[in-house]
């Protein structure tokens, strides 16, 4: 007899619907897996088999048959394991056929029958409720984060005899609900505060504005100088995350298998700091079956590389794409998977490779050559993506030893939403989220410049020598700087204040 249960496949960080077909008919006793299964999914027949036998159910001795469909469509995991155990039961008359046909099902299942916990469980929850499955029945263990997804019921099942009566009708399951205390915790809670960062307030300042906008951010000074503090501390002062932000990137956690058991919704925005002996692929994301990569894992956040020049120059040639296009591709033979990878930059360096360069208290014992290869590991094309320069010289030690308190996230944060806010609304038709992402067009649109900030403009450009190029990041930086004070139009001092923070165009380029 033939029965069909309705999976799905996870392809980058989207599921598509797969049907697992099985037939069971007389002949020399066989297990046979068709559909361009991952070795994973053949050794599934072995598990299905021990777990249906350790459940209490016969195994006849037939010639068994499992096809997955669409055959094209390369599937890994064993998150198959509980629909083709379910789909053996019904195909040996153990269990009603018909009851199967509403619910998508997905899990891996162990020798002994249990469940167990699977990726990218929230997508495939979304994928459900697109095809219009009244109930979604997977591992117990990722019910949380599918009951994310409304509009679908979902049903956690901890062991194989579970699933079997909750489809007979003999284990009443009430779909998972998020009771009020489970849902999202509150953002702030961060260990860190910038409170503990003395003085330093021109970086503080900088990186307030670099939130505020989404602008990528290279900080540069001298050991010590707590380049590392305020980068670790920049999540703490990020606009709050809105829904769908917090859903796409728990996607792509769920997708990497980093969600973890029990795993809800994201609620903060992540901030992921790979060290500089990072691969490519470990940053862009690979593997034959491609997993997303640091980039990938800081979308909606921000991903901080400290010692910045100490990264591999190809390493940081892969940075380009996503930086441009707020996405990366990976290509491999059989598939090619895009994953969102959009981020803030953040990049901590010293001036010089002794690291006192310009530090009136410390002398610098680098010649002019060194500097110059120093600089020259970071591509032109990569700091040409970065709005924001901020020199951040040696602290005072009284600033550090002082009382006297920085002060804390939260107003800053306060401040942040609030010109996030704005752009969310000025962008709102725009295809953009923030004023960063502004191109040319946006530009001339959003950035009208009065004739007194032109002209302090213009002379700036003339008297630092900017380039077209940085003549453009000015703007944005001004109109995020005009957002922070509310101010509809972008004005002199948002301008004066916005070339401040362009200091590499002058001194190193
Ligand atoms: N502004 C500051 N306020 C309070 N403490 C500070 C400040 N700056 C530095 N410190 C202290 O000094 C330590 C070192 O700072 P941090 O690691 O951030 O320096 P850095 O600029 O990253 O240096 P390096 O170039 O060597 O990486 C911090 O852990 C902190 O204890
Ligand atoms: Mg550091
Ligand atoms: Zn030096």
């Amino acid at each position: 007899m033939l029965a069909r249960v309705h999976s799905g496949a996870l392809v980058g960080i989207d599921a598509y619907p797969v049907e697992v077909e099985i037939d069971v008919y007389p002949g020399m006793p066989s297990i046979t897996v068709v559909g361009l299964p991952d070795s994973a999914v053949k050794e599934s027949t072995a598990r299905v088999k021990s777990a249906i036998i350790n459940s209490g159910y016969p195994f006849p001795a037939r010639r068994i048959t499992i096809n997955l469909a669409p055959a094209g469509l390369k599937k890994e995991g064993a998150g198959f394991d509980l629909p083709i155990a379910l789909g053996t039961l019904a195909a040996l008359d153990l269990l009603p056929a018909e009851k199967l046909e509403d619910y998508l099902v997905v899990g891996e299942v162990s020798l002994d029958g249990a469940v167990k916990w699977v990726r990218g469980a929230l997508s495939l929850a979304i994928s459900a409720r697109q095809q219009g499955f009244k109930g979604l029945i997977l591992p117990e263990m990722n019910a949380r984060e599918a009951a994310v997804v409304e509009g679908i019921d979902v049903f956690g099942v901890s062991s194989l005899l579970t699933a079997t009566g909750f489809i007979m009708g003999r284990v009443p399951l009430q779909p998972r609900r998020l009771s009020s205390e489970e849902q999202p915790p509150d953002a702030g809670a961060y260990p860190i505060d910038f409170k503990e960062v003395r003085g330093q307030e021109y970086a503080k300042r900088a990186v307030e504005v670099a939130a505020a906008g989404g602008h990528n951010v290279l900080m540069i000074g001298p050991p010590g100088s707590g380049k590392t503090m305020i980068s670790q501390r920049i999540p703490t002062i990020l606009p709050e995350p809105v829904f769908e932000e917090s859903i796409e990137t728990t996607r792509i956690y769920s997708a990497a298998g980093l969600l973890g058991r029990n795993g809800a919704v994201m609620t903060v925005r992540p901030f992921r700091s790979p060290h500089h002996t990072v691969s490519d692929a470990g940053l862009i994301g690979g593997g034959i079956i491609p997993r997303p990569g640091e980039v990938s894992l800081a979308h909606n956040g921000v991903l901080f590389l400290d010692e910045f020049p100490e990264f591999k120059k190809n390493v940081l040639e892969v940075l380009r794409q996503p930086m441009e296009d707020g996405v990366v591709t990976i290509s491999r033979s059989q598939m090619s998977v895009t994953f969102p990878a959009r981020f803030m930059l953040v990049a901590a360096m010293n001036p010089c490779p002794c690291g006192y360069r310009g530090d009136p208290k410390h002398e610098c014992k680098c010649g002019a050559l060194a500097v110059q290869r120093y600089w020259s590991k970071i591509s032109g094309p990569l700091l040409d993506r970065i709005d924001i320069h901020v020199e951040v010289p040696a602290v005072n030690w009284k600033d550090v030893t002082g009382k006297t308190e920085g002060e804390p996230s939260a107003p800053v944060q306060e401040r942040v939403n609030r010109a996030r806010r704005i752009q969310l609304e000025r962008f709102r038709n725009a295809g953009i989220y923030s004023n960063a992402q502004m191109g040319a067009r946006h530009l001339k649109r959003f950035c009208p410049l009065g004739q007194e900030s032109l002209a302090v403009l213009e002379k700036a450009m003339d008297v630092l020598g900017l380039s077209a190029r940085a003549y453009h990041r000015v703007l944005k930086i001004a109109r995020t700087i005009a957002d922070l004070e509310g101010s509809e139009n972008v004005l002199t001092p948002h301008v004066t204040e916005a070339v401040q923070y362009r200091s590499l165009d002058r001194r190193y380029m």
